[in-house]
């Protein structure tokens, strides 16, 4: 029997990592976090003192990732969020992490949240999903996080710096984000996570009564 392949993508804070890892339990399939593939590829351009827009250093990182570099304890720190965003631009860095995303499913199918996981990566997925909010919405959220783990900042900075990644996940050339045209789109800025939840689980369990 084919596994069945479940694509999440949307903005920053949107909640779509919330709502992928939900769904994963509840239908019993792997989790892999996509993001956490241009952390790793960011930290170790950085762990170089290389410069994270070089094309070809940040590739030769790209194609030396394995599963374990996904548990380093430092990717989510302000300075890799930045180098992120631009190993993530480069074309060749995109076409090096294709084939991890992809075996990542063969054995068991899975969720995976990203950017370009139905426009790219899985563009047969069996269910696509879009999950956005309002930037206000999403940097309230954010900036919660950032309380509760004490980082110091303020809600202007947090707004900010989502604008701006959301400026340069929209509008780069290799693999821009936008919705497949397939994809259910959720908007999340007036749900809870019940909500969130109950909504896609009925489109994953339409999408399996039609198997
Ligand atoms: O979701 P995140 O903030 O952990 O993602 C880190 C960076 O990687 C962010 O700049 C968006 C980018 N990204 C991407 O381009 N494609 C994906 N499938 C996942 C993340």
């Amino acid at each position: 029997m084919k596994h069945i392949v479940i694509a999440i993508d949307g903005p920053a804070a949107s909640g779509k990592g919330t709502l992928a890892r939900r769904l994963a339990a509840a239908f019993n399939l792997p989790y892999l976090d996509t993001g956490l593939l241009y952390r790793v590829v960011a930290r170790r351009v950085l762990d170089h003192c290389g410069d994270p827009s070089d094309a070809a250093m940040a590739t030769r990182q790209a194609l030396g990732l394995g599963r374990i570099d996904l548990e380093r304890g430092d990717l989510r720190t302000p300075e890799v969020d930045l180098a992120a965003s631009a190993v993530a631009s480069i074309a060749s860095v995109r076409a090096a992490l294709l084939d991890f995303q992809r075996d990542f499913a063969t054995s068991s199918g899975a969720v995976l949240d990203g950017r370009d996981i139905g426009t790219i990566v899985f563009p047969a997925a069996d269910v696509k999903l879009f999950i956005t909010a309002t930037l206000d919405v999403r940097a309230e959220r954010r900036f919660a996080e950032r309380r509760a783990q004490k980082v110091a900042t303020t809600l202007e900075a947090v707004r900010a710096d989502l604008a701006a990644r959301d400026e340069a996940d929209r509008t780069r050339k290799a693999a821009p984000l936008r919705p497949a045209k397939d994809a259910h789109v959720l908007d999340t800025s007036t749900l809870d996570a019940n909500r969130a939840f109950a909504a896609a689980a009925d489109w994953v369990n339409q999408a399996l009564a039609k198997r």
